[in-house]
């Protein structure tokens, strides 16, 4: 059985505090997509985890998977597993697929000069590679983990693709920091290190999926982010939506059963592009202090406004989602009213759907709803459930889950695992 669960809006809407409550009912947890432009923070009691790489589902000890369509770098695997075996994480098994495309060092320092060569075209990236690492993989002269762990075929690869990269960067005034031994001696002990971890990860889900076993697919990054569908050129590389996974993981579509999409109770974005309900005033701030909006990979500040309905539907027609989570809605608390986007005009007229025209896009004005502010104590208020909360907050969520018609899977009020009000199980 195969469970899904996506962000729905431009990311950090909270997959990895979600992931590590739905992983508790789970055999595996599996990312498909991305690599570690992902920061997913999960908090357990007094541990923090940031998971940039490695499926939020560790932190409750089940069985990891690194699926094919994402992208890897093996220095932050390693770090990542030393930090978890530093806050004595019991680690269950990890499996990296053969097919995952390696990061190289030539891809991190390719991002930060393409970036500044983009100039208002730029989409802020993480510069951690990812771009150019995928852009490698559909040039077929990307190196797969399946060639990393081969000493003789890594060689081989090295040397045909860092002849086109020294070209390359010297076409554009710049010369490969990284001489190839050096890569070479570096990627050996990753290598070294990561051998037995790599294996055919479809076949491994496929069978663990007719086996009866529970997996749980975490999407990194979000749907207005995927490579196809995201605002382009500021997105990501990879495709983030559900089909995501089938491609990413190995997996038939029949195969999935339960699509969950995560909700922030607002919009935050990371980087370049337009953000039609951001709100440069009070309540931005108000959004970026009270909500801690500050990047986890990059310690970026997120720009942020009100919740953009139009957003989740276009993720909804995407992904077809079963349920929605609505996440942060502590954030909220305090304010004295509270918007909904509910639409958008240009020049008055209505926009039908979420625009592909990035000219379109950044004409974009919110038409909004407005809601009461509200007020409740973040540690003390789930017991009765969602008549727990203040009537006007209800009134908020309620109005969300009609207007998008998906059922509301659950509220979540604070990071700690404690302030989680569950409505549906996806397992
Ligand atoms: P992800 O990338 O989707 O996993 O989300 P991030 O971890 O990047 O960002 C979510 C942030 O909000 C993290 O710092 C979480 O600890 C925190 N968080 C999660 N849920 C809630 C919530 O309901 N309320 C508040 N105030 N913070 C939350
Ligand atoms: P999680 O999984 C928010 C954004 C970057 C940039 C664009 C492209 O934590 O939600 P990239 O480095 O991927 O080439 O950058 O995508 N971005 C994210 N924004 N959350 C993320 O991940 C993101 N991953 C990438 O800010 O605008
Ligand atoms: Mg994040």
């Amino acid at each position: 059985m195969i469970s899904v669960i996506l962000g729905t809006q431009w990311g950090d809407e909270a997959k990895g505090k979600l992931t590590d409550y739905y992983a508790g009912k789970a055999d595996i947890s599996v990312r498909f997509q991305g690599g570690n432009n992902a920061g997913h923070t999960i908090v357990v009691g007094d541990e923090t985890f940031k998971l940039r790489l490695i499926s939020s589902g560790v932190v409750q000890g089940k069985d990891v998977v690194m699926g094919n369509g994402m992208v890897i770098d093996p220095a932050i695997l390693l770090e990542e597993l030393a930090e978890l075996r530093s806050k004595n994480v019991k680690i269950g098994n990890i499996y990296i697929s053969e097919r995952a495309h390696v990061i190289m060092p030539y891809h991190k320092q390719e991002d930060v000069i393409l970036e500044e060569l983009k100039g208002k075209h730029k989409a802020g990236t993480t510069k951690r590679g990812i771009g150019p690492c995928y852009s490698d993989k559909v040039s077929r002269i990307g190196i797969r983990f399946v060639d990393l762990i081969d000493e003789t075929v890594f060689r081989e690869k090295l040397d045909v693709v860092y002849d086109i990269k020294k070209k390359f960067f010297s076409s554009l005034g710049h010369e490969i920091e990284h001489s190839k031994q050096d890569i070479i001696n570096e990627y050996g002990k990753y290598a070294d290190f990561i051998r037995e971890y790599v294996t055919d990860t479809s076949v491994l889900l496929n069978e663990a999926n007719n086996a009866g076993k529970r997996i749980l697919m975490e999407g990194a990054q979000a749907t207005h982010l995927d490579i196809d569908f995201g605002i382009y050129p500021f997105n990501t590389s990879s495709n983030t939506v559900c089909g995501g996974v089938c491609t990413g993981a190995g997996v038939p579509p029949k195969s999935i059963g339960t699509v969950l999409g995560i909700v922030k109770a607002y919009t935050t974005r990371v980087g370049t592009g337009p953000v039609p309900t951001e709100l440069e005033d009070d309540y931005g701030n108000h959004l970026a202090q009270k909500g801690h909006e500050y990047g986890t990979v990059t310690g970026r500040p997120r720009r942020c406004g009100w919740l953009d309905l139009m957003l989740v539907k276009y993720s909804h027609m995407l992904n077809h989602l079963d349920g929605i989570f609505i996440t942060k809605l502590d954030v909220l608390n305090g304010l004295d009213k509270v918007k909904v986007c509910t639409g958008y005009e240009v020049e008055g007229k209505n926009v039908p759907h979420f625009p592909s025209n990035m000219d379109i896009f950044s004409k974009c004005v919110p038409v909004y709803k407005e809601f009461k502010g509200w007020d409740f104590d973040t540690d003390s208020v789930l017991a009765d459930g969602l008549d727990s909360l203040p009537k006007a907050a209800k009134d908020y969520l309620l109005y969300v889950e009609k207007a998008l018609g998906i059922p509301l899977f659950g509220v979540s009020i604070g990071p700690k695992r404690s302030q989680t009000l569950v409505l549906n199980e996806i397992f």
